[in-house]
C-alpha cells in the first residue's frame, strides 16, 4: 500500500493547488471537468487526495436541481470517495498526512449532546445538511474558478474532485492494508443500506424483508438483510433487470409492480400469510412509501425510509394507521455513527463478511463522469467507480 504515497507530495501541503473537478454550472447541465483552485485546509479541516469516487443517486438528484436546496452555482457535487490525507489544519490530532481515508456526509465531532447519545447518529455541528454550501469554519468556500469565482460544496464532501476540504469530523480513517477501491463504497450507499437492515431494523435470522428499489442502496439493504440469516427477502423494482443482480446479492423473489394486476402489497401479504416484519423503501417514491408501508405484518411491522424525497409532498399515511401498530422510521447513513463505527465495519467487509464487489458494475478515468452520469440516470449501473 506503500505506494500510494506517490499520489501526495510534500510540495503541495498548506499551499493553493490547482487541480482537476467536475464543476456543476446550472441543472442538468453536463458537469464541466476543468482546472480549479483549492485552498489549504483551516482550523479543523482536512484536504484530501480523492483517488476514487462514485455517483450515488443523491448527487443526481442534485445535479438535476430537484430541490430548492440544491440549486447553488457554480458547486461541486459528490460524495462517495476515498483518498489519502494531503493537509491537516490546525487543531488536527486523530488524522496524519498518508492516512487512507473515507469521507462521511454525516459527520461525528464526538463532543456534543448528540454524538454522546447512543439514540442517534446525527452530530449537532456536521450532521448532513443540503442546504450548507460552504465550511463550518468560516462560512467560505475552499475551492474557487481559475478567475477566482468561489465553488460552493456539497454534503460535507464535494468528492467530483482530485483535491478537496472537509471538516476532519466528516473523514474516517480507514486501515492501511483496505483495498481504499471498494472502501469508496462505504462513504453512503452500502454503509446507508446494510446499516438500515443491521443498525435501524436489526432483521433477525428467519424474519422477513421486503426492500423496494433495488439500486446500490437497496441491494445493500439485500446484502443486509442475507447476512442476518432472513428467510424471505422480497425485491420489488419497475426496472426487470435488476432482478439478475438482486438474486446474485440475495433475494429470495422478485415483483415488478408492472407485472401485477393487484396492488404491490396485496402481492406480499399473500405472499407471506399476512406482511413482512420489515419493509424499506429504497426509491424516493411516495406512492412506493405507500405500499412500502402496506405490506408491512399488522401489530410489529417496521418501514424504513432511505429514499429521499424530493419537497414539499408529505407522508402519504392517516395517522390513525399507526394504531395498527405499524411502524415507519427514517435512516440516515444507516445509523452508524461514521467516525467510531465505520472503521469496524470496514475490517468486517475485509473479511470477507460483506459482498462488495457486486456493487461496482462500471470502472472508468474520471473525466468520463458524465458517461457515469447517465449509465445511472438510465439505471445500468449500481455503482460506477470513477478514477482519479
Ligand atoms: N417502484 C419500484 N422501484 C422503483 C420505482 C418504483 N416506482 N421507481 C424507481 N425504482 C427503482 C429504480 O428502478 C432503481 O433500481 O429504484 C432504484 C433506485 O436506485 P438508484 O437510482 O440506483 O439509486 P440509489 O443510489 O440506490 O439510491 C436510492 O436513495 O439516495 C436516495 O432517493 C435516492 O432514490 C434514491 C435512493
Ligand atoms: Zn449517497
Ligand atoms: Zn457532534
Amino acid at each position: 500500500m506503500g505506494s500510494l504515497k506517490s499520489h501526495i507530495s510534500a510540495e503541495t501541503v498548506g499551499k493553493v493547488i490547482t487541480c482537476k473537478a467536475a464543476v456543476a454550472y446550472a441543472a442538468e447541465q453536463p458537469l464541466v471537468v476543468e482546472e480549479i483552485r483549492v485552498d489549504p485546509p483551516q482550523r479543523m479541516e482536512v484536504r484530501i487526495r480523492v483517488l476514487f469516487t462514485s455517483i450515488c443517486h443523491t448527487d443526481l438528484s442534485a445535479w438535476q436541481g430537484q430541490n430548492e436546496a440544491q440549486r447553488m452555482y457554480p458547486r461541486i457535487l459528490g460524495h462517495e470517495a476515498s483518498g489519502l490525507v494531503e493537509s491537516v489544519g490546525e487543531g488536527v490530532r486523530e488524522l496524519e498526512i498518508g492516512d487512507h481515508v473515507v469521507p462521511i456526509f454525516n459527520g461525528e465531532c464526538g463532543e456534543c449532546d448528540y454524538c454522546r447519545s447512543e439514540k442517534t447518529n446525527l452530530c449537532e455541528k456536521y450532521r448532513v445538511n443540503p442546504f450548507r454550501g460552504t465550511m463550518v469554519h468560516d462560512g467560505k468556500c475552499r475551492f474557487s474558478t481559475k478567475d477566482g469565482k468561489p465553488i460552493y460544496h456539497f454534503l460535507n464532501t464535494s468528492t467530483f474532485s482530485e483535491y478537496t476540504v472537509l471538516d476532519s469530523a466528516c473523514l474516517v480513517k480507514i486501515d492501511q492494508n483496505a483495498p481504499l477501491r471498494t472502501m469508496t463504497l462505504l462513504s453512503c450507499g452500502v454503509s446507508t443500506g446494510l446499516g438500515a437492515a443491521w443498525n435501524t431494523a436489526d432483521v433477525q435470522s428467519g424474519e422477513s424483508v421486503a426492500v423496494f428499489g433495488l439500486g446500490a442502496v437497496g441491494l445493500a439493504v439485500v446484502e443486509g438483510a442475507r447476512t442476518r440469516g432472513a428467510s424471505r427477502i422480497i425485491g420489488v423494482d419497475i426496472n426487470p433487470e435488476k432482478r439478475i443482480k438482486g438474486e446474485a446479492i440475495g433475494i429470495t423473489d422478485f415483483i415488478n409492480p408492472k407485472d401485477l394486476d393487484v396492488p404491490v402489497h396485496q402481492k406480499i401479504k399473500d405472499m407471506t400469510g399476512g406482511g413482512v416484519d420489515y419493509s424499506f423503501e429504497c426509491a424516493g417514491n411516495l406512492e412506493v412509501l405507500r405500499e412500502a408501508f402496506s405490506s408491512t405484518h399488522d401489530g410489529w411491522g417496521l418501514t424504513v425510509i432511505l429514499g429521499i424525497h424530493p419537497t414539499p409532498r408529505l407522508l402519504p399515511l392517516h395517522p390513525m394507521e399507526l394504531f395498527d401498530g405499524r411502524r415507519i422510521v427514517g435512516s440516515v447513513f444507516g445509523d452508524f455513527k461514521g467516525k467510531s463505527q465505520l472503521p469496524q465495519f470496514a475490517h468486517q467487509c475485509v473479511k470477507g463478511e460483506v459482498k462488495l464487489e457486486e456493487f461496482i458494475t462500471h470502472e472508468m478515468p474520471f473525466w468520463k463522469i458524465n458517461e457515469a452520469l447517465q449509465l445511472l440516470i438510465d439505471g445500468k449501473s449500481l455503482r460506477c467507480l470513477l478514477h482519479l
